[in-house]
């Protein structure tokens, strides 16, 4: 009798033992399954955010004081690059196009004698509305919206098809 009692709780803290190891086991495999959980949520929300950022509208001012001596002007809107082109007709809006090449991403130059953007990387060519003049770029330029307002023209990060 003294005998099954020793035995018992021998038996009892095995069992003890295993369930520990087990319950280890199992807790460690849900720490390494969750883990990366927060890092991924971490950065879901972040480029979401990044996503949501426009750049604010940019008053250009007067077109005539804009554009005095010159029909192309360089500006900055967000992180992109922008020559505004004066339009041809007084009542029309100028035109503005985002200086990235539609092939790999180059800034092109505008030619004013040629009337044309160019990329040096690949040889690449714009027309002055910024369709392709010649490849390897298939996409034309992306354009944004200016816009005649009572402040003077305004350039929105809104891309238009050109
Ligand atoms: S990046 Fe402009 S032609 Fe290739």
């Amino acid at each position: 009798m003294t005998e099954d009692m020793t035995e018992q709780p021998t038996l009892s803290e095995a069992q003890e033992e295993r369930r520990r190891f087990a319950t280890l086991l199992l807790g460690g495999a849900l720490i390494a399954y969750a883990a990366p959980f927060p890092v991924v949520l971490w950065q879901y929300l972040t480029a979401s955010a990044a996503r949501r950022i426009v750049a604010e509208p940019k008053v250009l001012g007067n077109p005539s004081t804009l554009f005095a001596g010159t029909e192309a002007v360089f500006t900055k809107l967000g992180s992109k690059n922008v020559v505004v082109l004066r339009a041809e007709q007084e009542q029309d809006a100028p035109k503005a196009l985002h200086l990235r090449c539609t092939h790999a991403g180059c800034t092109v130059e505008w030619q004013p004698n040629r009337r044309r953007f160019v990329c040096h990387c690949h040889g690449g060519e714009f027309h002055a509305d910024g369709s392709v003049a010649k490849l390897p770029p298939t996409q034309p330029l992306e354009r944004l919206l200016v816009k005649h307002e009572a402040r003077g023209l305004v350039l929105y990060d809104v891309a238009l098809e050109p």
